[in-house]
């Protein structure tokens, strides 16, 4: 009984260390990798002692039930250690597993029947076959009812439109991580005109809304409220890059705000893509040109605060 004390002891303690803890913060660096394995070694011998620690346990519970029994028939102690320690463990669960009639008593369940020397044995079914039967019988009122009649378990087709939903739902976050992306690295340096003919629509509905009020619904320009936008004279460039950055900071002390606080980088882009393309419209009632004759093209050079581009009039 010690023995079984000693051993339960150490089952105990070997379980509750936490060895398995060693394996976070692995990432993939070759010292992280031996470590790794040698948990892995290491967790597997706990593992297998812990097993080997269970099945001697085990036996001496089952040793020492016997050994009782032995004595309630009428042994000495002595007698009944001896004869239980002669009996093989191993058989012992066998025989537990098979539960068939020992070879001696199989007259008992031999039926009555004789077909031409076939005889047949009523023997016992192994309990492990039964057991898995009765399982058998559980299972299935269990898998029906779980798979088809509640909630919990998911068919084929429902798990394949639940991952084609996930997959979708990644996906729009992966176009929305590009698209935030783009627009961060979207600025006056790096913008191009669009060509495209719905977001220029959008830039000219924008346009409608934001700035028609000072430069004319058609961009024809508005007397003392803002510039005509349709001819080839800027005082601040006529460029995408140059529009896009007037739009974005505005004009310092001037009635043009920067819109880039009310409005996102994509619609600037829309808006300036738009204005390029109001270029030689001449509205009616247009304002006359201010500014630098910018010719697409002639130079892509930027007049800066304090510097005019040379006109070529
Ligand atoms: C409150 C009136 C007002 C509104 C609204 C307004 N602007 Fe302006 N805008 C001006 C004025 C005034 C100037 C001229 C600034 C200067 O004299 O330097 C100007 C200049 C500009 C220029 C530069 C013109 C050049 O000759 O270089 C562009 C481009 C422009 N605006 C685009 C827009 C756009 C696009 C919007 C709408 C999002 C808008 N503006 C809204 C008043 C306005």
């Amino acid at each position: 009984m010690n023995k079984l004390k000693i051993y339960s002891t150490l089952l105990t303690l070997l379980l509750t260390t936490p060895i398995w803890a060693a394996e976070e913060g692995a990432d993939g660096t070759m010292l992280n990798w031996a470590i790794e394995n040698i948990v892995m070694i290491m967790g597997s011998a706990v593992v297998a002692s812990a097993l080997y620690l269970l099945w001697n346990a085990t036996k001496i519970i089952w040793r020492a039930q016997s050994t009782q029994q032995y004595e309630t028939q009428g042994l000495s102690h002595e007698a009944a250690v001896a004869k239980a320690k002669r009996e093989s463990f191993l058989g012992y669960i066998y025989q537990q597993l098979d539960g068939g009639v020992s070879l001696e008593k199989e007259s008992d369940v031999l039926l009555n029947h004789n077909y031409d020397g076939i005889q047949e044995l009523d023997n016992n079914l192994p309990p492990w076959w039964v057991g898995m039967f009765y399982a058998t019988i559980v299972f299935a009122p269990l898998y029906i009812g779980i798979y088809h009649f509640s909630d919990i378990g998911k068919l084929q087709i429902e798990e394949y439109e639940q991952e084609v939903k996930e997959a979708e739902i990644a996906i729009a976050a992966y176009n929305a991580a590009q698209k935030a992306e783009k627009a961060a690295s979207l600025s006056a340096e790096t913008v191009t005109a669009l060509t495209d003919a719905d977001r220029l629509a959008a830039g000219q509905a924008n346009f409608k809304s934001y700035c028609a009020a000072c430069h004319g619904m058609l961009g024809e320009g508005i007397e003392n409220l803002g510039q005509n936008l349709t001819d080839k004279y800027w005082i601040h460039g006529g460029s995408i890059n140059d529009i896009f950055r007037t739009i974005s900071e505005g004009v310092p002390g001037k009635p043009m705000v920067a819109w880039k606080e009310a409005i996102s980088a994509e619609e600037i882009q829309e808006l300036a893509s738009y204005i390029m393309t109001l270029k030689g419209t001449d509205p009616p009632n247009a304002r006359p040109p201010e500014g630098d004759l910018y010719e697409e093209g002639a130079t892509n050079e930027t007049p800066q605060e304090g510097e005019t581009e040379v006109g070529t009039e």
